[in-house]
């Protein structure tokens, strides 16, 4: 298994563009299953977790053509309804076949995803949001069984005890494009990849009303034809790149950045020390030209993460990185995942100070972390172990790193072209790491590149 070797002290400068969003290319993906024609997706990431979204959507009886940051759905063969054990259990993501798959062909039997690093991912909200559309739904051998002749729009409330479910509302306003009637999703997710999702479907010829808002209106059609799509740029990507530059007290210019959905980090970036600064304020604020920088000491923060418009979970790992290096001591909660602190132990042999009671961590400020090997857990946290060494004294070695690989494309090759000095290696195979080929180009003659392509 790959690892990082990561040399910190590296500030890092220069120019970068963010990629496509991971979070919403799957549930978009997803979608292409509802339409009897093809549909296109452009400025899809190139990431592991896409990948096997696309085999699943092979198995599903679907065509997939994969070009340069293109991915082109096509139904063949409607007959294959099954989504494998094998497949949901290596990305929980495929759950949001579970909907589309139901509406179109009346049929789907979906492997019930597992758990995760950071506990129990349910989906009864995605259950009881299909069956108040009608659906008959059992669990059989570790499976979802869902059958329905025509679902029937309802109002539905999709709410559950950490708030709105995002992949949850993914399926069920998906499914509710082709019942019959009108349907209503009261206590929606409001996350950005939910009105792009929406924008898809409208473009396919849905009536939805309402995404990105906690209330969703979708009146039922009789059938769903192609699109052609360009996926939102990945605002968690976005601001994991924005705080790598913070941490190493740098000054990165970022195209192609979210603005206007990172507008709770951005406000808790602010107050601690960390300018995100708009170049360009005639650009679209959800894809604009963003410069960062920050003081040299940073103050300390109070985060608790919420569904959107709140402080995003998905970012909570990579803040931590950030504040452990703050003056004084911050305060994190996590209020979507509650065990969502595999990163915490990782941090703490790297000499950060960390106190963690239940669903919160006191982060006591240090003066530096060092560098140590550590284990990378699930997705951002590898990120944050990541940030972390790149800002610890000496080196660090993060292993399991196909975790980032799931998330972020070529996270080395993209801060390496900004001055870090990460080397990806696999200790299985014998021959020493390549030297990394590091191209720094001063902030000002910078010219613009895209994220690391192939
Ligand atoms: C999406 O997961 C994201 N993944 C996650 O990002 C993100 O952390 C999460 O939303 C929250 O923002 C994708 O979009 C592919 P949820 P999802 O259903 O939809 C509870 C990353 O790092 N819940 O919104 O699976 C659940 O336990 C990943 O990119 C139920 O109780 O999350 C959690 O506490 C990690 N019952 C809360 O709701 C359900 O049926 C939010 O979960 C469903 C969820």
């Amino acid at each position: 298994m790959d690892e990082f070797r990561i040399q910190g002290g590296t500030r890092l400068a220069g120019r970068i563009r963010i990629d496509g969003s991971k979070n919403a290319s799957l549930p978009l993906t997803a979608a292409a299953l509802l339409a009897g024609e093809p549909v296109t997706l452009r400025n899809v990431p190139d990431l592991s977790d896409i990948s096997n979204l696309a085999h699943l959507m092979g198995e599903l009886g679907c065509r997939v053509d994969r070009g340069e940051g293109t991915m082109t759905i096509e139904e063949v063969d409607p007959s294959c309804t099954h989504a494998r054990y094998e497949i949901v259990s290596t990305m929980r993501a495929s759950i949001c076949v579970l909907g589309p798959l139901l509406a179109k062909r009346k049929q789907a039997r979906v492997a019930m995803p597992g758990g995760c690093a950071f506990g129990a991912r349910p989906v009864d909200l995605h259950l009881r949001g299909l069956r108040a559309l009608g659906a008959q739904i059992e669990l059989s051998g570790g499976d979802i069984i869902a059958k329905a002749d025509r679902l029937k729009g309802a109002t539905i409330f999709l709410g559950g005890p950490f708030g709105s479910t995002v992949l949850g509302t993914a399926n069920v306003m998906s499914a509710a494009t082709l019942a019959e009637g009108r349907t209503i999703i009261e206590s929606a997710a409001c996350e950005p990849e939910i009105a792009d999702v929406a924008r898809l479907l409208n473009a396919m010829g849905a009536k939805i009303s309402g995404a990105g808002s906690p209330r969703i209106t979708i009146d039922g059609v009789e059938e769903l034809g192609g699109a052609d799509h360009i996926v939102i740029p990945d605002r968690i990507v976005a601001a994991t790149y924005a705080v790598a530059a913070a941490i190493t007290n740098g000054d990165v210019t970022l195209e192609y950045f979210p603005h206007d959905c990172l507008l709770a980090p951005i406000d808790l970036l602010q107050n601690v020390g960390v300018n995100v600064n708009r170049l360009d304020m005639s650009e679209e604020p959800t894809r604009c030209t963003v410069q960062v920088t920050s003081e040299r000491r940073l103050k300390p923060g109070v985060i608790s993460t919420q569904p959107y418009p709140g402080f995003p979970t998905d970012l909570q790992a990579q803040m931590m990185a950030l504040l452990c290096l703050a003056d004084g001591n911050s305060i994190i909660t996590e209020k979507i995942f509650p065990e969502r602190f595999m990163h915490v132990a990782e941090l703490t042999r790297m000499g950060a100070q960390l106190i963690r009671q239940g669903p919160t961590v006191m982060v006591q400020g240090v003066r530096r972390l060092f560098g140590a090997p550590v284990m990378a857990s699930d997705l951002r946290a590898s990120a944050c172990l990541v940030l972390a060494g790149m800002v610890a004294e000496g080196e660090t070695i993060v292993s399991r790193v196909y975790h980032l690989d799931r998330g972020y494309a070529r996270m080395e090759e993209v801060l390496n072209s900004l001055g870090a000095n990460i080397q990806r290696f696999n200790p299985e195979r014998k021959h020493e790491p390549e030297p990394p080929v590091i191209t720094t180009v001063p902030a000002a003659k910078a010219k613009p590149s895209t994220v690391a392509t192939k």
